[in-house]
């Protein structure tokens, strides 16, 4: 949910700012800009659309070399994506540029306008560049008058700011939103992200929630309201730049669909020591495990869609009774929660607002909270009593693919695990089942790849739809719940995903000559049930695709088109039939035309409520 970065050293700012930018693009991108430090002067150059955009008019207007700029990537909050409403935004005494949202900008804005202010955007943010202006007039010192308007906001930021009178300083706060220093050979650096700035170094330290950076091309300081200095505690990242490009492949989500074997393994396999899984790494004992009574899953989009999967795994292998909750909902709900309860938040990027609160929520009302996180030192890694970190490395494309496959993953292995303690399973049993899901789910990911063909055909018969249903059971239509997903979220067609069973109640008036259903089944279990309600749809004329287990009797007599997963042991399916429909949701964009990485209204990381 925007991206920011600022550079301030000995080397032009303006290519390294454009090129964090353009890594960055997936947080957010509907309008850009940049403001540079020039002469004792500010100058800004912004406009609706994406970092090229930014980069024609640079060059157009052949922008002067500087040492110290800051820069941004928007996703419209407060104000439409529009040239005016694009950050950084500029008062006669600074520049700044904002991730969050201010909530209680209008009581401001109105003190502000009746003192004669002249707003020029409809943005919290400009509001928020007046508050620290006017404290700055009053107090003279950039620290005081940053922590002093603090006071006074209320809301989520990460700003990032360049005082007129400041050359070569970049000031910088963080509450809700993360921030990333950095240094560098040729300088000091500053970003919303760790990915924007792997191309210039790989030694970082995570801002902390409250705190205050400033950096200079000599020094990166994080600077207590006292006035003292804290020691920032840098960490060096083994990630490489290549992570964040598209190494060969047209869209980064194709990539990061192939890279789904070896995120799987990555996560799971250093988790099972002497064949059981094994969290003391993690900082989860056995006996915090062994306390959970009742369990809550709680996350936002696809994240919460692995929610359910953990549910199925969970209560199938455990036997302990699980809820899965939408984070935006949780606090509202009233949740039953006391000191045997085990609190997952799941979250690839460990920032979405949502989860975060509900995490607070469960921590004040004293649950063990646990999350599932893919973005190392996030906030929710952070405050979080303990975190598995899922190891699928950087994700770009806005559609998660690889970071739904590894909280999946780490579901499979919580599952083991608890099953083990409440010993639901035999030691036995959960060997095998750790050796199996070790070596047949990256297999079955692979081979599925080699369906890409098939896929590409269903596509062609997909992609004029304007309506799609996905059907299935049990784990099946958890499945097919971020199936549907996938589709809606890149290629815009319509879609919604049902129980089996469920369509009759209702849904099924939907269902006309033509209509498409995507059926799903990767186990036996449930198969005649899902053929016979597969049946129910096309004797209404539904033209239905069978997503089905390799060893299926007879699909081919019941739906249209038969994708036959491939034979893989069991626990493998699921992952399999999910990187078929990622694969179908992919072609399907694809033969659209539409903007598979970045799609519409959509941003990677979604840092307000
Ligand atoms: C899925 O493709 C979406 N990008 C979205 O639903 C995402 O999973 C959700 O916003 C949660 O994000 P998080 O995992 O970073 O918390």
């Amino acid at each position: 949910m925007c991206g920011i970065v600022g550079f301030t050293g000995s080397a032009n700012a303006v290519p390294k700012i454009v090129k964090g930018l353009k890594v960055l693009e997936y947080r957010g991108y509907d309008s850009v800009g940049l403001a540079a430090q020039l002469n004792g002067e500010i100058k800004t150059l912004k406009c609706k659309g994406r970092v090229d955009a930014l980069r024609d008019k640079l060059e157009q207007e052949h922008f002067p070399a500087t040492d110290c700029a800051i820069g941004h990537t928007r996703w419209a909050t407060h104000g439409g994506p529009s040239d005016i409403n694009a950050h950084p935004h500029s008062t006669d005494t600074l520049a700044l540029v904002h991730n969050g949202i201010i909530e209680n900008y209008r009581e401001l804005k109105a003190q502000l306008l009746e003192k004669g202010v002249k707003f020029v955007s409809e943005t919290d943010s400009e509001v928020a560049a007046w508050v620290i202006t006017e404290e700055y007039k009053a107090q003279k010192d950039p620290i005081k008058a940053i922590y002093s308007s603090l006071k006074k906001l209320s809301g989520s930021y990460a700003f990032e700011i360049l005082f007129k009178d400041r050359p070569g300083e970049i000031f910088a706060v963080r509450q809700g939103s993360p921030l990333i220093l950095a240094t560098g050979v040729d300088g000091g650096y500053i970003a919303s992200d760790m990915t924007a700035l792997l191309p210039f170094t790989d030694t970082f330290c995570f801002l902390r929630e409250g705190a205050l950076a400033h950096v200079t091309k000599d020094s990166v300081q994080i600077v207590k309201e006292d006035g003292t200095l804290e020691e920032p505690v840098w960490q060096k990242t083994d990630m490489t730049v290549e992570a964040a490009e598209k190494c060969g492949y047209p869209h980064f989500m194709l990539k990061e669909i192939h890279e789904q074997p070896n995120a799987f393994l990555k996560t799971v396999s250093p988790r099972i020591k002497n064949g059981l899984p094994d969290f003391s790494g993690d900082g989860v004992s056995d006996d915090l495990l062994r306390r959970a009574k009742k369990i809550y899953i709680v996350a936002c989009g696809s994240a919460m869609h692995a929610g359910l999967c953990g549910k199925y795994l969970i209560e199938h292998w455990a036997k302990i009774p699980v809820t899965v909750e939408i984070a935006s909902e949780f606090r509202y709900n009233d949740p039953l929660i006391d000191s045997d309860t085990l609190m997952i938040i799941v979250s690839q990027s460990g920032e979405t607002a949502d989860s975060l609160a509900a995490l607070r929520y469960g921590k004040e009302h004293g649950a063990f909270t646990m999350g599932i996180i893919n973005v190392v030192g996030s906030s929710i890694a952070r405050e979080a009593d303990a975190t598995l970190y899922t190891y699928a490395g950087p994700e770009i494309a806005v559609a998660t693919t690889k970071g739904y496959c590894v909280q999946v993953a780490a579901f499979m292995l919580i599952a083991a695990k608890l099953s083990a303690l409440c010993g639901t399973l035999s030691e036995n049993e959960v060997r095998t089942l750790c050796s199996e899901l070790c070596r047949d789910v990256p297999k079955a990911i692979e081979e599925t790849f080699s369906l890409h063909d098939e896929i590409k055909e269903i596509a062609k018969k997909l992609y004029q739809s304007e309506n799609l249903f996905y059907i299935g059971r049990g784990i099946d239509y958890a499945l097919g719940v971020e199936g549907s997903l996938k589709l809606k979220e890149i290629s815009y067609i319509h879609s919604e995903a049902y129980a089996a069973g469920e369509l009759k109640h209702g849904t099924i008036s939907l269902i006309t000559e033509g209509t498409p259903v995507i059926a799903v089944a990767t186990s036996a279990r449930l198969y005649d049930k899902t053929v016979s309600n597969i049946r129910e749809c096309s004797s209404r004329g539904a033209n239905v695709l069978f997503i089905c287990y390799n060893d299926a009797h007879q699909p081919e007599n019941v739906a249209d088109t038969v994708l036959r997963l491939p034979k893989v042991g069991r626990h493998a399916e699921m992952l399999a039939a999910m990187t078929a429909m990622q694969l179908i949701a992919y072609e399907v964009a694809v033969l659209r035309g539409c903007d598979i990485d970045r799609p519409r209204n959509l941003a990677k990381s979604v840092t307000v409520e």
